[in-house]
């Protein structure tokens, strides 16, 4: 068996030989400026709680797999012994990134790292007897970073405003500040210099003040998310110019005026969420020209205007919440075309008129609250679509509104229809005689009596009906 004996040697050899080729292009790759190195150290030291980093990462941090720090050569850097690795990216605050200790400092450090690309500082400052505050360093530092990506959320215990600084990083194409209850004060209106932003998320923070009209500037934005804040005043206009955008959510704050009319200029929407605020009046016409809106979010304003019948050409709608908005009038039979929707909350508003029999043609239709509005007339829906709907239908709240048959409807907050009131319209329509179907629980024990008060309470009926 030499043959094979001699080809494993040979093989073995010829790993042998790979394996030092690449241990040593490990070690020249390795390589890593030394102030670059200091500067890793000392972000290590402001925030990290693994307190041996210094003496684990002695030779060279990036010569090693480390949990949160991930390290590039020099884009297009030379080879060999020239290619320097750089720290392209730090993570810290979830494991299994480090997570940070508990006299944590924000890391200014990490800005002047020549490559650094991305930057998380997540559920890391969260010390309540150790509030630090969010700062950067000056616009010059900043001005030759490569930062494409800053993420600071879930940070309890950072304190203070937006750094103006932000500004300079140019680089800068996904911005995350959110989550953190102590950042307050207004919003920089250099922020509308990043010009690569793609996402900007500043939500669930203390910020005050008006919303920007320079963000507007921001062309290739695609997710603007200011939710969850106190932001007052009117939304500026100008955010009709971001016609990138795809998502945008300015929900919960304070705004207040009317939803400007440029909004129906964000073609590219899918997602538009305004909800928990003071806006009023009238929606801008041509909101149907929003052919990607899947989700039009907008209860709890004082919009107060009759339900726009446009609302129903908005052909992809998934999902639709108007609830508590003081709006007026019928619902419009164009909501029986909205063939996607899975979700119509209308609930405390003061709609009137019948429900549109073209609901019940809603296939996807999964949550349907019409609750406490002024609704009247008989229940379209039949049992089919009862069921699609389970509890997840609430038409409670509308003394107006009726069900045939008992048999067929689960408990959805409305009574049986009064057979004589019915029979009764039916007679006026068809000019027949009354009364001939008496259906539900209510009625049949007591048929006697029922049957007495019959003649009363249909010309009762018949005369309110007239
Ligand atoms: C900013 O840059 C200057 C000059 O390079 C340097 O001396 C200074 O320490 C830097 N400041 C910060 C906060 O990084
Ligand atoms: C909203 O604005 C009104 C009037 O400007 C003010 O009275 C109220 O305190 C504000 N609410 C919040 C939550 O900021
Ligand atoms: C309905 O309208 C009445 C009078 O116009 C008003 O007082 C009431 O607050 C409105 N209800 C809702 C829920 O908007
Ligand atoms: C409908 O809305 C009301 C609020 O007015 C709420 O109490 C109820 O739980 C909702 N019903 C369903 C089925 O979601």
């Amino acid at each position: 068996m030499a043959p094979p004996f001699s080809s494993s040697r040979a093989l073995a050899t010829a790993l042998c030989f790979l394996l030092h080729l690449s241990l040593q292009a490990a070690a020249v790759a390795a390589a890593m400026d030394p102030a670059e190195r200091e500067a890793l150290l000392r972000v290590m030291e402001a925030v990290s709680s693994d307190r041996d980093w210094r003496e684990a990462a002695a030779a060279d941090p990036c010569s090693s797999p480390w949990p949160g720090l991930e390290c590039k050569p020099a884009p297009g850097g030379g080879s060999g012994a020239a290619a320097l690795m750089h720290v392209a990216r730090l993570d810290f605050g979830v494991p299994p990134n480090p997570t940070c200790k508990d006299t944590a400092t924000f890391p200014l450090g990490a800005f002047t790292l020549p490559e650094l690309r991305a930057l998380f500082l997540v559920n890391c400052f969260k010390n309540p007897d150790a509030i630090t505050a969010f700062t950067l360093p000056p616009p010059v530092n900043l001005s030759a970073s490569r930062l494409q990506q800053l993420s600071v959320r879930s940070n309890p215990s950072l304190s203070g405003t937006l750094p103006p600084q932000l500004a300079s990083i140019r680089s800068l194409q996904v911005l995350t500040v959110s989550q953190n209850a102590l950042i307050r004060g207004e919003v920089p209106q250099g922020l509308g210099e990043l010009k690569n932003l793609v996402h900007l998320d500043l939500s669930y923070n203390s910020l005050t003040g008006p919303i920007p009209s320079r963000l507007g500037e921001l062309r290739g934005l695609v997710g603007l998310d200011l939710s969850y804040n106190s932001f007052s005043g009117p939304i500026p206009s100008r955010l009709g110019e971001l016609t990138q955008l795809q998502k945008l959510d300015l929900s919960s704050n304070n705004l207040t005026g009317g939803v400007p009319g440029t909004v129906t200029r964000l073609k590219a929407l899918t997602f538009l969420a305004l909800s928990n605020n003071g806006l009023r009046g009238r929606l801008p016409a041509g909101l149907s020209d929003l052919r990607d809106l899947q989700y039009l979010i907008m209860e709890n304003n004082p919009i107060g205007v009759p339900l726009p019948s446009e609302v129903g050409n908005i052909a992809r709608l998934q999902e639709l919440r108007l609830a508590n908005s003081g709006l007026s009038g019928s619902i419009p039979e164009t909501f029986g075309l909205l063939s996607s929707l899975t979700t119509l909350s209308l609930e405390n508003n003061n709609l009137t008129g019948r429900i549109p029999a073209g609901l019940s043609r809603l296939k996807r239709m999964y949550h349907l609250n019409l609750s406490k509005n002024g609704l009247d007339g008989v229940v379209p829906f039949d049992g089919a679509f009862l069921r699609q709907l389970g509890r997840n239908l609430d038409l409670s709240g509308n003394p107006g509104l009726c069900v045939a048959d008992r048999t067929v409807v689960p408990d959805v907050g409305v009574g049986v229809c009064n057979a004589d009131a019915v029979a009764c319209k039916t007679s006026a329509a068809a000019g027949s005689s009354v009364g001939r179907v008496v259906r539900g629980e209510g009625t049949r024990g007591r048929w006697p009596a029922a049957q007495l008060l019959r003649p009363a309470a249909v010309a009762l009926c018949c005369c309110l009906l007239l």
